[in-house]
């Protein structure tokens, strides 16, 4: 009797113990055991095409990939091109996509291949920074923090830079500083994901600022976990995989140089609050700050840029917080040696690589990218704005930007770092 109830009592606690067990695998490794669950589940059919073993596990993922890619795209608009091509036909005796194939010509939409004017020149450019980036990524003896981990140990939070359009199939990583406006504009434009009294804008230039660094205008890889759930890293990596994946960058430190400008010698109410006050009272030694920017600035209380840099050398500046995404490294923001870039433009060359980069899309007939009039921070101020920094801090700055110098091609600033 005693027996019974003490078995009864182990069954019920290993019931629990495993549900625990298995809630807890389910959660860390949560596409692993759908691959386990898939490739047990398969039925045992003679192979064709018999493949050595490291290539089966290959097989299986694109198998899976496959299955999730019709499951979950059945919701989503298809885009992938070449998919688009083949699937369509069938599909043009329904009055749905026909209608929408309608649309699309009207709009200008161009899907057949044309002769896109390539210039070989910008393609030896782009493949050559590409190349830079991929070398750069694979030499061990070149190391910086979280170069090595994995796509999938990345946080969701960490993802929230990289902006998908479904429509055109692009992936745009967005770098504060480095025209994102813009590029954010054109990926409102592509995706249609915003629309202005009921009709989608269509002219970049059209959206109002406000809207287009609000968030929720974006459809970025860290919403993916509220919509799809466990599937949503698989599904990044179907897109990462499929889609024409873009970053612009520029040299990093004319990149700080930039950020201060326009969020402290501006005057900018929230960059005020959230960090000149704080800088000020750190490292001018003041107690007592206006609760206004523009009191502050009429009283003289602005930031240095030497206090800035202290700022950003400080080791208690990250213990708070991350560093804001206008000062943010960008390999931090896009990590750029987990997600394969086709695509790396640079502020430098905006306009040629804007143009070369919407042919590659092949959306250069429905938009153009927008000019930019405004006073952009040029690389030939840099050596003044350092001047008044001490040679330590520069070159412990250097440090702490190093792997996007690296990565992106941009050389040593030697003029700054040597006395
Ligand atoms: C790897 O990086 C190191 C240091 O960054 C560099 O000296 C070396 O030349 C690189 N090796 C290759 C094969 O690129
Ligand atoms: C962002 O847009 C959403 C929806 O359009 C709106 O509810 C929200 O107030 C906006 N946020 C800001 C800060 O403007
Ligand atoms: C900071 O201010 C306090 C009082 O306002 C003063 O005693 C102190 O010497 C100042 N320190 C520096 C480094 O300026
Ligand atoms: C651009 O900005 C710099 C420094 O902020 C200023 O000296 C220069 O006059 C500006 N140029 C124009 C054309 O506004």
């Amino acid at each position: 009797m005693a027996k019974a109830r003490l078995f009864r009592l182990w069954l019920a606690l290993g019931s629990v113990f495993m549900i625990l067990v298995i809630i807890v695998y389910w959660d860390n490794v949560g596409t692993a055991h759908f691959y386990l669950h898939t490739s047990l589940s398969r039925p045992h059919l003679p192979d064709p095409h018999p493949t050595p073993g490291p290539e089966e596990g290959k097989d299986f993922t694109s198998d899976v990939d496959e299955f999730l890619d019709k499951l979950l795209s059945s919701g989503l608009k298809q885009n992938d091109l070449s998919r688009r091509k083949t699937e369509q036909r069938p599909l043009l005796a329904s009055p749905k996509p026909a209608l929408s194939n309608m649309e699309e010509n009207v709009r200008g939409y161009d899907w057949s291949p044309h002769n896109t004017k390539q210039n070989p020149d910008q393609d030896r450019l782009q493949a050559e920074r590409r190349r830079v980036l991929r070398d750069f990524c694979a030499n061990s003896s070149f190391v910086f923090p979280t170069k090595e981990r994995s796509f999938d140990d990345i946080p969701n939070y960490e993802l929230n830079h990289l902006i998908v359009d479904d429509r055109h199939g692009i992936i745009y990583c967005y770098v504060p500083k480095v025209a994102c406006t813009n590029w954010k504009r054109v990926m409102i434009v592509l995706s249609e994901s915003l629309l202005d009294r009921g009709v989608p804008y269509r002219e970049p230039l059209d959206i109002p600022r406000e809207h287009v660094h609000n968030s929720s205008t974006h459809l970025t890889f860290n919403k993916f976990w509220r919509r799809y759930g466990k599937f949503s890293r698989h599904l990044m990596k179907i897109k990462l995989k499929k889609y024409t994946k873009f970053l612009f960058v520029r040299d990093p430190f004319v990149r700080l140089i930039s950020a201060f400008r326009s969020k402290f010698e501006l005057e900018n109410e929230e960059f005020y609050r959230k960090f000149a006050v704080p800088m000020l009272k750190m490292y001018s030694n003041l107690t007592s700050l206006p609760t206004s920017v523009s009191e502050a600035f009429s009283a003289g209380l602005k930031v240095s840029f030497s206090n800035f840099i202290q700022y950003l050398l400080d080791p208690h500046t990250e213990r708070l917080a991350p560093f804001n995404e206008h000062w943010r490294q960008v390999y931090r923001l896009c990590h750029p040696c987990q997600i394969d870039y086709d695509f790396v433009g640079k502020l430098e060359t905006l306009d040629e690589d804007a143009a070369q980069l919407l042919r590659l899309l092949k959306v250069d007939q429905l938009l153009h990218f927008p000019p930019s009039y405004r006073n952009r921070t040029a690389s030939s101020w840099e050596e003044d704005w350092f001047a008044r920094i001490p040679l330590a801090w520069r070159q412990q700055l250097y440090k702490l930007y190093e792997a996007d110098f690296v990565l992106f091609g941009y050389p040593k600033p030697e003029n700054l770092l040597q006395d």
